[in-house]
């Protein structure tokens, strides 16, 4: 029987190829199963999972915790702005308590880099990374690319190009990984400022001008600007960020094709992208939340697998 190579999931860099293609099919299966009347399965009812998230999320947790939920896992949700870390608690003592009421799994969000990595070390648990600040968000890469795979037929060959705040984007680092190992060509477009130094020496072209960049690609991938992890202003004015590397309906209808649209949310409508564009035929951003359920089920379910 196909398995995961990793026994935690803390980043697209730590898997493989096949990886990627076991949880597509995984998620193929459960996607069928919840677009079903019943739409559970008793997979996992031996399971407990804990969602601790650190930093703010709407799509992520909610996704996680329908996916856990829809396998039959039993789960406890811990917000960090309600808890003891407020009175001085660590983040392992946190985890360790929450364990020794016998969790088999956490799923966690974190605003420092790195902070699941340091748990896996720690602790005697399956850990998930929800988004680890600036690092990755590979729950949301894999959802992604599986969009593309529905839409496109294939991620092998297409041109993605990642656009915004490049910098401070876990979506982007994570996207990167995945798409490259899927053979796709990716490149990212934004102001200087908000580009990573040798962001080329991950495999990716880089181009400065939106609409060069939106007529070499299939696929955009919006991403809204970090406002949360900016400490100086890297661009002279929202409204001038929005002239240049905002999607608007009379762009896309001036490109030389018809190209996919993405955004992994929370959208800042007018900013980076608007409305039009974003509630249009072109845009499979909904699909991408829809899919989240059946790749987070993929993947607990067989993380769970190597626990058993
Ligand atoms: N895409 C994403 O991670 O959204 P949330 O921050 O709402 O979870």
């Amino acid at each position: 029987m196909s398995e995961l190579s990793v026994k935690h999931l803390l980043g697209i860099k730590y898997l493989n190829e096949k990886d990627i293609q076991l949880i597509f099919e995984t998620a193929d299966h459960f996607k069928e199963v919840i677009n079903r009347s019943i739409k559970k399965v008793p997979s996992l009812r031996d399971i407990t999972i804990a969602n601790i998230f650190f930093e703010n999320s709407t799509r992520t947790k909610l996704s996680f915790e329908l996916a856990e939920k829809r396998l039959s896992a039993d789960v406890i949700n811990f917000s960090a702005g309600q808890s003891s870390v407020k009175k001085g608690e660590t983040l392992i003592d946190t985890v360790n308590n929450i364990l020794s009421m016998k969790v088999d799994m956490v799923v966690m969000r974190h605003p420092n880099p790195g902070a699941g990595i340091f748990l896996s070390k720690h602790v005697n648990a399956s850990i998930v990374n929800a988004g680890d600040g600036a690092h990755e968000h590979p729950t949301q890469a894999l959802l992604d690319s599986y969009s593309i795979r529905e839409k496109l037929g294939d991620v092998a060959g297409k041109n993605v190009v990642i656009v915004g705040d490049i910098l401070h984007s876990r979506v982007a680092l994570s996207n990167i990984f995945a798409l490259k190992l899927q053979g796709a060509n990716v490149k990212v477009c934004g102001p200087k400022t908000l580009l990573p130094k040798h962001v080329e020496s991950l495999g990716v072209g880089v181009e400065t001008d939106l609409r060069k960049a939106l007529n070499w690609c299939d696929v955009a991938n919006m991403l809204r600007i970090q406002n949360e992890r900016l400490d100086i202003s890297y661009f002279p004015t929202t409204r001038e960020y929005t002239q240049q590397f905002g999607v608007n309906r009379t762009l896309l209808d001036s490109l030389d094709k018809e190209i996919v649209i993405m955004h992994p949310g929370p959208i800042n409508r007018g900013v980076e992208i608007t409305s039009d564009v974003a509630d249009s035929n072109q845009s499979i951003i909904l699909n991408q939340v829809e899919n989240g359920v059946a790749i987070r089920m993929a993947v607990i379910y067989l993380l769970a697998s190597k626990i058993k």
